[in-house]
């Protein structure tokens, strides 16, 4: 797990990197978690990306309650914005990132075309938080036929493009910004999935929000993994944590069993879920 320490100075540098290689992609891929498409957002991303042309990727959709995703893609569709959910470890997933992106870049494609400007293959950059998928996605596209072009004017020393097929060029490394850490219900939910390590949190809040969240939610998921019943859901958060310690084997150890909760969870052993709530937007 990375534990990037930003800084106020941290976050200008990352700012401003973003900003020095924007000017030379034609459009960049925002990922942010399926199961956090608010926390795991950059929270002044829009300033940061202004005009330039965006593809937001919920990538991690196979970890997500897929209805909710459903939900959040129409979310932001609706705000305007072009969507795809994705699975960045997932070859067939990462292969609609072309046509998505001549979609939203169709008005600009057609300009060049009425201008008779040769049409050349689409530049972008990938841009997130930390831990939201960014190198697997470089690697899984570099994985197919990908050859590095080497430098080209202007670009940063050393930065490189990454070529996908004909039709897509990629910075090599990604722009690295930093969450809504402030807010500490997105601090626990980074850090329930594993995207934070919060030392502020302890272990036993983090199993208990995640009790809260189960037994709400997914109630069916929570029951199958811990043999429990639907009078034991019924139970106070605490008492529940308790009786699963017991089942376990654990006795009255709550540390031990918060660990193994947060573990299993983070491990996809409960099966898919999503923590940002559509619901709560209209709460
Ligand atoms: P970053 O560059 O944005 O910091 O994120 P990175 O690619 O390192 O991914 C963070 C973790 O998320 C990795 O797991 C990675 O495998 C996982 N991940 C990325 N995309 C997906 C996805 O679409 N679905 C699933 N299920 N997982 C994804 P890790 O446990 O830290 O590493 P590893 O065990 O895969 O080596």
């Amino acid at each position: 797990m990375p534990t990037i320490q930003w800084f106020p100075g941290h976050m200008a540098k990352a700012r401003r990197e973003v900003s020095e290689k924007l000017k030379f992609v034609d459009i960049v891929f925002e990922l942010i978690d399926a199961r956090l498409p608010l926390s795991s957002r950059n929270p002044m991303l829009d300033q940061i990306v202004q005009q330039k042309s965006r593809l937001i990727l919920l990538n991690k959709s196979d970890l997500a309650d897929p209805n909710q995703t459903n939900l959040w893609v129409n979310y932001f569709r609706e705000a305007g914005h072009h969507v795809l959910a994705l699975t960045a470890k997932d070859d067939k997933s990462v292969k609609q990132i072309v046509p998505a992106s001549k979609k939203v870049l169709a008005e600009k494609i057609a300009r060049d075309q009425e201008k008779g400007i040769k049409p050349r293959a689409i530049r972008a950059m990938v841009l997130g938080i930390p831990n939201v998928g960014k190198s697997t996605l470089l690697n899984h596209l570099a994985g197919k036929k990908i050859a590095s072009t080497g430098n080209r004017p202007g670009v940063t020393k050393g930065q490189q493009w990454l070529r996908f097929g004909t039709q897509l060029e990629l910075l090599d490394t990604p722009g690295i910004l930093w969450p809504k850490f402030e807010d500490p219900e997105v601090g626990q939910r980074l850090a329930l999935t594993g995207a934070i390590k919060d030392d502020l949190l302890h272990l036993d809040d983090l199993a208990l929000y995640e009790l809260e969240v189960f037994t709400r939610f997914y109630p069916e998921q929570l029951k199958e993994r811990y043999k429990l019943t639907d009078e034991n859901l019924t139970l106070e958060l605490p008492e529940l944590l308790l009786l699963i310690a017991e089942k376990r084997g654990f006795k009255d150890d709550y540390e031990r069993a918060s660990e193994m909760l947060i573990l299993e969870l983070r491990q996809g052993r409960l099966g898919r879920y999503t923590l940002d709530r559509f619901e709560e937007l209209s709460e």
